[in-house]
């Protein structure tokens, strides 16, 4: 009995190593420890074994019954790692594969001019203020010394809405707004939306501004003109020319248009500047008294300067496209181009 057990000791042993799956492992532990199996039945015939003999088999027996569930169990225990191995495996995710870029986005060509027209302000010390786009009679006009029978009210330029309100047809407004809310001095930009009805090649509805206003105690024109100046050659580099025309506008006093030399012909002459020469990129002038007045600063206290420029324009300037509406269409084959 003793070598019969050894026996199945070994063969049980020999065939756990051919075992692949749970199923046969099963099988196999239904062979040896099954109600019938191979070990179960040398266990029942033990009753037959002298009293001598029957200790020590038990005991024998006992551990052969021991080690082979201990067998049973290792087997059992690398059969589950192994198939839990495999189902990782096979669900793994290869991170080593390069992804999809994402189609990165860039700023509106419109939106980078004014970034670099915001940045040579910021740089001299301006600070960027904004206003509302839907604005009064009063801010967008009267206080700017516009009367009600002032052409730039006509109907043709403004967008009118209900109640006295109004979209505000330059940026202008802003600095009342600021006279208001602050006391002098005052150094500021107001870069954003103005709208117009207007629509052609160098035209749209909706185009954007930057105002500057600053105020002080004796502030004077030539300190305008240093400013702008420094600015344009910032903005078109050093060996661009400006001039300064009189013009006038309600709320300066005097006021003036500044002109460049044409960033096509560089002066010569040519179809972009009308064969003039010369580009006008904005408007200024010294802070007329009333508006000071309308402001609740005193003009006897203080002087100062503002001026207002088309962004769109100055994009232009740069791009040279031939139809500024084209800025508006939404068309990424020619967004893309900047
Ligand atoms: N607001 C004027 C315009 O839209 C520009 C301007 C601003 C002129 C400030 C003088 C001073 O045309």
């Amino acid at each position: 009995m003793k070598a019969e057990l050894e026996a199945i000791q070994a063969a049980a042993l020999e065939a756990l190593k051919d075992v692949e799956t749970a199923d046969a492992l099963e099988s196999l532990r239904i062979e040896y420890f099954g109600r019938r199996g191979k070990l179960t039945d040398v266990m029942k015939g033990m009753g037959q074994l002298s009293k001598e003999e029957r200790p020590v088999i038990g005991k024998l027996a006992n551990e052969v019954r021991a080690s082979l569930t201990d067998a049973f169990e290792a087997t059992k225990n690398a059969l589950e790692s192994e198939h839990q191995e495999q189902k990782l495996k096979a669900e793994a995710i290869d991170i080593t594969l390069p992804g999809r870029k994402p189609a990165y986005g860039k700023a509106h060509p419109v939106m980078q001019t004014l970034e670099r027209i915001e940045a040579i302000f910021t740089q001299m010390g301006f600070q960027v203020v904004t206003g509302p786009e839907v604005e009064t009679e009063h801010y967008n006009f009267d206080a700017l010394n516009t009367p009600p029978d002032h052409p730039a009210r006509d109907l043709h330029d403004t967008f009118y809405l209900t109640d006295g309100h109004l979209l505000r047809t330059h940026n202008s407004p802003v600095q009342i707004r600021v006279m208001e809310s602050q006391k002098p001095p005052v150094r500021i930009i107001v870069p954003g939306k103005a709208y117009r009805v207007d629509y052609d090649v160098s035209h749209t509805p909706m185009f954007h501004q930057v105002e500057g206003l600053l105020v002080d105690r004796h502030v004077t024109f030539s300190e305008l003109k240093g400013v702008l100046v420094s600015f344009a050659r910032q903005l078109f580099g050093d060996q661009t020319q400006m001039r300064f025309r009189p013009h006038f506008f309600p709320f300066t006093e005097p006021s003036a248009e500044m002109d460049i030399t044409c960033t096509v012909c560089r002066g010569e002459g040519c179809r972009s500047c009308g064969h003039t020469g010369w580009i006008e990129i904005l408007g200024a002038g010294a802070v007329d008294p009333e508006v000071f007045r309308a402001g609740n600063y005193d003009p006897e206290e203080v002087t100062g300067f503002a001026f207002g420029m088309g962004v769109e324009r100055i994009a232009n300037l740069q791009f040279r496209i031939p139809d500024i509406r084209t800025f508006y269409e939404n068309d990424l084959r020619f967004l893309k181009q900047f």
